[in-house]
């Protein structure tokens, strides 16, 4: 079962397992993509376009477990030069699969989020 820690902007975690077979694991972005993955188990992180490589609401910061991953393609690379708080460990979560039952991934959302129309934002 890979293991994989998401830390919301509050610094609170959520640990989920999962076994790659039962992949695709929600319409949300690739099937075992992080984001998919967390939907799945009702863990929320925006996703302003849907999951298709189209925006970097999505943007989270990859603080181990790097290497089950599958790697950044280019138009992720273009979305996420406009991502704010960018890092060298930034994926969007969206395209980020998870490639091994035996991964141990922990995952940041970062506190900044350009997101501005969101279904979540308090309303006054
Ligand atoms: S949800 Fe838009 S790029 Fe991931």
């Amino acid at each position: 079962m890979a293991q994989i820690t998401y830390i919301d902007k509050e610094g609170k975690s959520a640990t989920v397992e999962v076994s790659l077979k039962d992949a695709p694991f929600d319409d949300h972005g690739k099937p075992a993509s992080l984001l998919a993955i967390a939907m799945k188990h009702g863990i929320f992180i925006e996703h302003a376009c849907g999951g298709v490589c189209a925006c970097s609401t999505c943007h989270v910061i990859v603080e181990k477990g790097k290497n089950f991953l599958s790697t950044n393609e280019e138009q992720e690379d273009d979305m996420l030069d406009n991502a704010p708080g960018l890092t060298l460990n930034s994926r969007l979560s969206c395209q980020a699969e998870v490639l091994r039952d035996d991964a141990e991934i922990v995952v940041r959302v970062p506190l900044l989020n350009r997101n501005l129309v969101s279904e979540h934002a308090k309303r006054e």
